[in-house]
């Protein structure tokens, strides 16, 4: 389908389907098991309401905001995701390119196509990136990682992924076989077919250190000097502890799905962290991702308190179109978010980070 065919997220998803190669398109819109979080993830959205106000001039507004010390042109970032030449010949140049001439932050992936400093290539050198880490099971190899990472000015935060201990079920991905590698890595080993079948997934994601814990913080933080942001955090007893870690952040994710099927959707885990720790939303950065597929669920996140929030598959999709689809992509998420705080009644995007006055969570309760 041509690109000006698409006007919503779920267009880039479903071109995608169609157009995509099929392995391509059972890794990137995969999830675990019965894909229940994945699905979950969506609806908890949809059951959200708002409470609009009228009659107050939004003729003028703003959606811009602070993140990790960055402004933005909107609070959205492109998620973390692995080898995006699977989606496009560009792969992650074209998310960097994207989300530079949105105004928006790419978090690169540790298991990303190409090399950090040919996607920082992508856009103009004062453009921030966010950088996603999985730590090794050899750790000499991430801290040559973060050595490496400590030279690039570029460079913001470093989101630490914890929601993905061991790689997942992923049976779409798994009952396509096929040879093909798809791409070098930096520190993983080349994907290839084992015994349990041919998920991209699991077969290159064999590197990540299930041994990861919370005394690892300290570790880190000897090796970087960038804001230490956890992602993949789904309950308040763990929100707490990044706090007490000295985190600068935590991102409320369950990894789009595609870790722990039955992890709760991610807007019930931000319900449960307001609830039991809400101070964790004035001393760290709160960010959730996960089914983000309107500009209106924007809204909704900063208004429960959200700095920011990370849309995954249809960016992903969206290299399809190259560099213009990443674009676009952006563009229809600001132009629903606008569309949403005008209807709304919000003005300054940053001035009802959360203030729960604009919801209506009775669905939830
Ligand atoms: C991911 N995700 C992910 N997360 C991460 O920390 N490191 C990674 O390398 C990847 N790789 C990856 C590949 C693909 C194809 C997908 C779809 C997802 C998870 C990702 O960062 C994010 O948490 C979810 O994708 C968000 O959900 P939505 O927006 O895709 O529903």
């Amino acid at each position: 389908p041509p690109l000006s065919s698409i006007i919503n997220l779920d267009d880039f998803e479903q071109a995608f389907a169609k157009a995509g190669a099929q392995k391509a398109n059972a890794y990137i819109s995969g999830a675990s098991n019965d894909l229940l979080t994945l699905n979950a993830n969506k609806t908890f959205w949809q059951k959200l309401w708002f409470r609009p106000r009228v009659m107050r001039n939004v003729d003028v507004i703003s959606t811009k905001m602070k993140m990790m010390g960055c402004e933005v042109a909107m609070p959205v970032w492109i998620c973390p995701m692995g080898i995006a030449k699977t989606a496009g010949p560009e792969g992650e140049r074209a998310l960097g390119a994207g989300a530079a001439a949105s105004g928006i932050v790419h978090c690169m992936s540790t298991a990303a196509s190409m090399g950090v400093e040919e996607i920082l290539s992508s856009a103009p050198k004062t453009h921030p990136f966010f950088f996603q880490l999985y730590v090794d099971r050899q750790r000499h190899k991430t801290e040559a990682v973060l050595a490496q990472l400590n030279k690039l000015d570029q460079i913001k935060a470093l989101f630490i992924t914890a929601d993905l201990a061991v790689v997942s079920k992923r049976e779409a991905d798994e009952r396509i076989r096929t040879q093909e590698i798809t791409s070098v890595y930096s520190s993983q080993e080349k994907s290839r077919i084992d015994k349990k079948g041919a998920g991209l997934a699991r077969t290159t994601g064999g590197f990540i250190d299930p041994a990861l814990n919370w005394d690892d913080i300290a570790w880190v933080r000897k090796h970087t000097n960038l804001p230490i942001v956890i992602k993949g955090i789904q309950s308040a007893a763990d929100a707490r502890m990044a706090m007490e870690m000295g985190c600068q952040g935590i991102v409320i994710s369950n990894h789009g799905g595609r870790a722990l099927d039955n992890a709760p959707a991610t807007i019930l885990a931000l319900l449960e962290i307001r609830r039991d720790c809400p101070e964790v939303f004035d001393k760290l950065e709160v960010h959730i991702d996960g089914g983000v597929r309107r500009g209106s669920d924007i809204l909704k996140a900063v208004c429960l308190g959200a700095h920011g929030v990370g849309v995954g598959r249809p960016f992903q999709c969206s290299v399809l179109y190259d560099t213009e689809g990443v674009e676009t992509a952006a563009a229809i998420i600001q132009d629903e978010l606008e569309t949403a705080m005008r209807l709304c009644g919000v003005t300054d995007l940053e001035k009802v980070r959360g203030d729960m006055s604009y919801l209506n969570t009775s669905e939830l309760e």
